[in-house]
Order: structure tokens, then C-alpha cells, then sequence
């Protein structure tokens, strides 16, 4: 099986301090508010959360039942996505189902559970989760993943567009890989991740 998870999440409703009101953040709408706030420049990113769900939800490891996704945001909250949930391709309407996930803790509101969320840190995720536990950084080692792989791992991507990791992550990790020289997407690294493990499973023999 392999967990992945991606952590430090820039998902959150609107700070009290910059506007009274339960609005997910979007930096790219509430740019100018956002000045004042700590981080500004990373905070306020769901699209990074929307493409990073998208491809780990439809990828063929979680279509043969591989794959366990989680979200670990800024907030330290962790959502756990049903392996049978499919995103919302609509980037607004997927907005908005965030930002009811937020406020009411799962999705949908009545029957079971698509997403649930739970304050929770990441280290008390990562302590449940007995797994061989891999940190994609461009600070790690450059190795192939076909060598770092086992058969229970736990893959670990920053869902923030710039800085570091605000978890101490380093602390968790039994390895921290680069994958490139240059910056990738959080959802690139998802991407490269789950078709490695795929191939790890020999899942396209
Ligand atoms: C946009 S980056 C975050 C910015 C961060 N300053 C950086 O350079 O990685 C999002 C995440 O993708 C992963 N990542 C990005 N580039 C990577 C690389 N070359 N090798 C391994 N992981 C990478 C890391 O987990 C990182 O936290």
C-alpha cells in the first residue's frame, strides 16, 4: 500500500484577522487582504490541493485499491479521502466543497463519509501509519525510487508553492529523496511517485 500524503497543505477558511466569515482562502482572489497576514506569500493555495487529488484519485493505483490519500494542512487538520471519492473537476464547485469540509469536518454532510478531517498533526498521522515513511524534498538524495521503495510506504510532498516545510518532517523520514535539480510541482512529485510504485507492483505487467 502506499500512503500519500501531501503536508503543510496551504488550505484554510479565511483568518478572523483579515475578514469575519467562513471563505475558503484563495490567494488568487484575496490577494490584496492577505498582505498582512504571517506567510502570506505561500498561504491560500487550494488549487495546489485540486490538481494534487485529482491525479492521485484517478490514477490507476488507487483504481486497483493501492493507494490511501491523505491532506495535512497549515492548520494541522488531516483529511482522509475515501479511496472511492472522485474529485470535482470544476475548480469552484470543488472550492466550495472544501470549504464545507472545513467548517462541518466531513463531506457529504449527510450518509457516509467521502472526506472527513480531524485536528490532527502530522507526526500523530505518521505514527498510525506502519510504513516505510519517504520525504520528497530538493534538499534529499538523489536515488531511484525502484530502490527506496518497499512494499508498505509512506510518501511525503509539500503542498505549499515556496518556502520549507512548516512540520519538522526530516525528524519522520526513514529517507529524503530529490527526484530533479530543478523545483516541481507538489503534484508532479505525486504524479512521479504513484507511476513508480505502480511499477514497483509490476501493476502494467
Ligand atoms: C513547489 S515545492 C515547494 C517549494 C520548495 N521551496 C521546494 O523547492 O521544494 C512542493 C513540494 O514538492 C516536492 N518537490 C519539489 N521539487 C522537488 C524535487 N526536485 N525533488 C523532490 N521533491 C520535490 C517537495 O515535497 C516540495 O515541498
Amino acid at each position: 500500500m502506499m500512503h500519500l500524503i501531501l503536508a503543510d497543505s496551504e488550505l484554510e477558511l479565511m483568518p478572523e484577522e483579515i475578514k469575519k466569515g467562513r471563505i475558503l482562502l484563495d490567494s488568487s482572489l484575496h490577494h490584496s487582504l492577505m498582505k498582512g497576514l504571517k506567510d502570506w506569500k505561500r498561504r491560500g493555495r487550494p488549487d495546489i490541493v485540486h490538481i494534487f487529488l485529482l491525479i492521485a484519485q484517478e490514477s490507476i493505483l488507487n483504481k486497483e485499491g493501492l493507494l490511501r490519500t491523505y491532506v495535512h494542512t497549515r492548520n494541522n487538520e488531516i483529511i482522509y479521502v475515501n479511496p472511492e471519492m472522485r474529485i470535482i473537476k470544476n475548480y469552484n464547485r470543488f472550492k466550495g466543497l472544501m470549504q464545507q469540509l472545513l467548517i462541518h469536518g466531513k463531506v457529504p454532510l449527510k450518509g457516509g463519509s467521502l472526506m472527513k478531517m480531524k485536528k490532527e498533526r502530522l507526526d500523530e498521522l505518521l505514527n498510525k501509519i506502519k510504513a516505510k515513511k519517504i520525504v520528497f524534498s530538493r534538499k534529499g538524495k538523489r536515488k531511484a525510487l525502484q530502490d527506496v521503495f518497499e512494499e508498505n510506504v509512506a510518501c511525503i510532498i509539500g503542498g505549499f508553492p515556496s518556502g520549507n516545510f512548516i512540520s519538522s518532517v526530516e525528524k519522520y523520514a526513514d529517507e529524503i529523496i530529490r527526484l530533479h535539480e530543478e523545483m516541481l510541482p507538489a503534484w508532479i512529485v505525486a504524479m512521479e511517485a504513484i507511476v513508480a510504485y505502480e511499477n514497483f507492483m509490476k501493476l502494467h505487467l
